[in-house]
């Protein structure tokens, strides 16, 4: 499983990159915002750091709006994957780009059908979001194990990039299913390394080696 960060947070991304964990990064207009950076700055200086895919959203609405803020983003490095949402135009958007070469993350899937037309459009990577699916009381996992079992009943390659990850469970559920990666704030990945017996554990064997008066170096 691959892990992509969920951030646009230079400092962030730097630190799991630092540790091997970060195989690339997906952003956001609202991660954007977040960073209070210019998007074609901040996206540059996180395509130095990260050598697989960096997503970057178009906002325009219409095809041809999306095809020319993709080709325009796509300019920024190699590794740019464009991120379109899973409307019409979005699909259309999608074909022309990945048609060009491109790598294309289309984003804000909700359903199966959905997920069936962005591998038809041609799309690198298809991004349930979970989260937002449990905040309105439905299933996110539920999604992921559907397009799970539709991609590989016809062996398509577009890859699913569970999104919308609020939990270390949302993680391990999504690996047990098979998400090709994940995508998820710095947070919640550095969250995965707790456990609150490995804490308790940690104290007892503290506490039994200063009794002992020993030191190691
Ligand atoms: C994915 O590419 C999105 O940027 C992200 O996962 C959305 O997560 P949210 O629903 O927590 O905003």
């Amino acid at each position: 499983m691959k892990f992509f960060v969920d951030t646009a947070d230079v400092a962030a991304i730097r630190e799991l990159n630092d540790l091997g964990m970060v195989d690339g990064v997906t952003t956001n207009p609202s991660l954007i915002l977040k960073s209070g950076r210019d998007i074609a700055e901040v996206t540059r200086e996180i395509c130095e750091i990260v050598s697989g895919p960096v997503s970057a959203e178009v906002v325009a609405s219409d095809a041809e709006g999306m095809i020319a803020e993709g080709r325009h983003l796509a300019k920024i490095a190699d590794n740019i994957a464009v991120k379109v949402p899973l409307t019409w135009d979005g699909l259309r958007a999608c074909k022309v780009l990945s048609g060009e070469g491109r790598m294309v993350n289309v984003t804000l899937c909700f359903s199966p059908a959905q997920a069936i037309l962005a591998a038809k459009a041609g799309a690198s990577f298809i991004s349930p979001f979970i989260g937002r699916l449990d905040d309105i009381n439905l299933d996110g996992m539920e999604l992921i194990a559907q397009i799970r079992e539709i991609y590989d009943n016809y062996d398509w390659t577009t890859e699913i990039l569970a999104a919308s990850i609020r939990s270390v469970n949302h993680i391990t559920d999504a690996a047990r299913i098979g998400a090709d990666v994940i995508t998820a704030p710095p947070a919640v990945i550095k969250a995965m390394a707790s456990h609150v017996l490995t804490d308790k554990g940690l104290d007892q064997f503290n506490a039994d080696w200063a009794k002992t008066g020993q030191k190691i170096v």
